[in-house]
């Protein structure tokens, strides 16, 4: 929309006059080869390239060169491994280390979960499928990507199989559609300045805020920053 140098200079001065004192991370998601670099002169602190579009060897190819440059400036990678969304969604252990090896500090792999809603016939996630990347790549955190409308018991039990990030941006879009109607529903742009971007916008944002709060508490990340 405005650039990744608007963005970074946003989040940095809000840091500051907001006197936030947990740690925050500015992260790329789905980086392409150019974003990431963009997006690491910018000032971004955590970047995902997504190579998963590529053939293996090229995702290897320019994984390693994304985590050299990140490194060299003290910035986290998280990479990505085969397809999400459900194409692709075998087990792929052996691709995974080999990306794994590349000294990647994340690594995000389909596993069946799909961004965006999932289907009514959706088979669950693939646990024999996380076990196996697991076992290839040891220690490193896995990320969960297509977080929303998974039920939390297997957020949970993912969790305890190695994944550290759980991705989730569809549920917060739909607590912010739901209030936004309300608001309209209820005639409330109607009435006095009600049409204020500020307010029209605002219950949508405070949604948002709950969404977000009700994951960390089911996720377990709370405090722990
Ligand atoms: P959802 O929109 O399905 O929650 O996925 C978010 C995500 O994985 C972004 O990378």
């Amino acid at each position: 929309m405005t650039g990744y140098t608007t963005v970074a200079a946003m989040v940095k001065a809000m840091v500051e006059a907001l006197n936030i004192t947990v740690p925050v991370a500015l992260h790329l998601d789905h980086g392409s080869y150019e974003g990431a670099k963009a997006a690491l002169d910018a000032g971004f602190s955590s970047i995902m390239f997504d190579g998963s579009h590529y053939g293996i060897e090229e995702n290897i190819e320019k994984t390693k060169e994304i985590v050299e440059l990140c490194h060299s400036k003290g910035v986290s990678v998280e990479a990505e491994v085969g397809s999400i969304g459900g194409e692709e969604d075998g087990v792929i252990g052996k691709e995974c280390r080999s990306i794994a090896d590349l000294g990647v500090d994340f690594l995000a792999a389909g596993i069946g979960n799909i961004h965006g809603k999932y289907p009514a016939n959706w088979e669950g996630l693939d646990f024999d499928a996380l076990d196996a990347i697991q076992a290839e790549t040891g220690k490193l955190p896995l990320v969960l990507h297509g977080g929303s409308g998974i039920p939390d018991e297997m957020i949970k039990k993912a969790i305890t199989l190695g994944v550290s990030k759980v991705n989730v941006n569809t549920e917060c879009q739909l607590y912010f559609q739901e209030a936004t109607r309300k608001y309209i529903e209820a005639g409330k742009d109607l009435e006095g300045k009600g049409y204020d971007p500020r307010k029209l916008l605002a219950p949508g944002a405070e949604a948002i805020k709950q969404c977000v709060k009700d994951r960390m508490e089911v996720f377990g990340c709370i405090g722990k920053a």
